[in-house]
């Protein structure tokens, strides 16, 4: 049976709510629309959605705040995305604190909450795992951070095992697609700030002063647009983790920048004459080979150090070539339930060359070439695109699969030249308490259909 992922909407607006419910039933969910809160914490008890959508102010003896604090105490895990108008930041960081997964602010772009929902339903499918791994008690082929026995995996769980519950600095190294953000979140949801907010910023995703402003915020009239203030995701990520995506991406001045913040834990909006005390821990990751990039002058070696108190490197999936059929079962056995289409094994010759592939685009290729048999019933054409050298088999099955909400960003091949050398085990540089900070792409809000902005 397939299952879709349902989203609870909570909005007294009953024309929002319902254009939210279309929208998520068109992008493959299953959307249920609730108009008030006290209501909405009944059935999140009931039905235990897999994720919450909640306006802010509601009418009633219980607000969109009240209603993720009940949801909380239900299930700490489930990712709440709260809707709060222009400028209430007060609101924004209130809801951050009670561990609301994200927010967006109306009027929202569609694209933004589609992969919002992308990523806290991963987040959600991803900590149910975890907590098997921290017990150990789990069979390898039902985790979502699958591995066989290979010895570099085993030393990458035992160190994320050995910093858990600590709050230290860490820098997670590997080619794309070896599953750095799945490590990072492990990291997080071990943590002893796993209460606290996690903050992903895609350093590689924004121009240098966008992704200054993202990272420390802005006062308001601070540059031509700044019609409004608006916090940092330091600000929102304090006692909370912030995972800096794509590191070796960012400018070196603004590098400078983040490294005072990480030293002093203190900065300013752009624009502002107050300083702002945070408390964050950090962890980072680069498919960068940093300590080159340190070497030609483009990676500050003060920023490299305090970055790289622990290292994780996650080997490419060509060395680690015995985890290939764990996860092509793996992959196999999700896709069959999540698409109703069962496909229990792949034949041999199409595992033998599994084993001979070079896997550019590692373990999400695989995923994506794994999907792909399953949606088309048949390996000849993924066999076909191997057999060719197509590297790029793993972007075609990720347009295949753009119809459901489970697809994940296409692969891009590392080019040769730009592959990193990294050495199959993670090991502890030094230790130390975790620095601060850190910063979330920023969110725009979908635009209801009726009218832009509400309030
Ligand atoms: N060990 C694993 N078990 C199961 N799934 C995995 C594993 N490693 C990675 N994946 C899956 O592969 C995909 C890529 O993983 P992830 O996004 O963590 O990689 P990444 O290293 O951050 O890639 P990029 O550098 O491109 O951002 C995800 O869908 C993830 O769930
Ligand atoms: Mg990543």
């Amino acid at each position: 049976m397939s299952h879709k992922p349902q989203i609870m909407v909570v909005d007294d607006d009953q024309a929002i709510c319902e254009f939210l419910r279309m929208f998520l039933d068109g992008l493959g969910y299953h959307g249920i629309a609730v108009n008030n809160a006290e209501q909405a914490v009944q059935l999140y008890n009931a039905d235990r959605p897999d994720a919450v959508i909640i306006d802010v102010i509601m009418p009633g003896a219980m607000d969109g705040l009240g209603a993720l604090a009940a949801f909380k105490k239900i299930d700490r895990e489930v990712p709440v995305i709260v809707i709060s108008g222009q400028g209430r930041t007060a609101t924004v960081v209130q809801a951050m604190k009670l561990g609301a997964f994200d927010f967006i602010s109306k009027p929202f772009d569609e694209a933004d909450l589609e992969a919002l929902l992308a990523d806290a339903l991963r987040q959600r499918r991803f900590n149910r795992d975890v907590s098997v791994v921290r017990n150990g008690a789990q069979h390898p082929n039902t985790h979502p951070m699958v591995s066989g026995d290979s010895a570099e995996m085993r030393e990458v769980k035992e160190l994320i095992e050995r910093v858990a519950g600590t709050d230290v600095t860490v820098l997670i190294r590997g080619e794309s697609g070896t599953g750095k953000e799945l490590v990072a979140r492990a990291l997080y949801t071990s943590s002893v700030r796993r209460d606290k907010p996690f903050v992903k910023v895609n350093c590689a995703a924004l121009p240098t002063e966008l992704l200054e402003s993202e990272l420390f915020g802005f006062e308001r009239g601070a540059f031509t647009g700044a019609i409004q203030q608006k916090p940092g995701k330091f600000e929102f990520a304090n006692k909370g983790t912030i995972f800096l995506d794509e590191i070796g991406d960012m400018s070196y001045p603004l590098q400078a920048k983040l490294l005072q913040v990480l030293q002093d834990r203190e900065f300013t909006r752009l624009g502002g004459k107050q300083d702002i005390r945070v408390d964050v821990r950090v962890i980072s990751a680069t498919n960068k080979d940093l300590s080159k990039a340190c070497a030609e002058g483009h990676f500050r070696d003060d920023l490299f150090f305090r970055l790289n108190v622990v290292s994780i490197d996650l080997p490419p999936l060509r060395e680690r070539r015995d985890e290939i059929s764990v996860l092509t079962e793996y992959f196999l056995r999700k896709y069959s339930v999540e698409y109703s289409r069962p496909y229990s094994e792949v034949s041999p010759e199409t595992m033998q060359m599994f084993m001979e592939y070079a896997w550019p685009g590692n373990i999400r290729e695989l995923q994506n070439l794994v999907r792909r048999i399953v949606v088309l019933g048949t390996e000849s054409p993924v066999r076909k695109e191997i057999g060719l050298g197509f590297p790029v088999a793993a972007r075609r099955a990720t347009s295949l699969s753009t119809a459901s909400p489970m697809v994940e960003a296409a692969a891009v091949p590392l080019a040769p030249s730009s592959a990193v050398a990294m050495s199959a085990h993670a090991h502890v540089v030094g230790a130390g308490a975790g620095a601060s900070v850190s910063a979330v792409a920023p969110t725009r809000w979908p635009r209801p259909p009726s009218r832009a902005v509400r309030r």
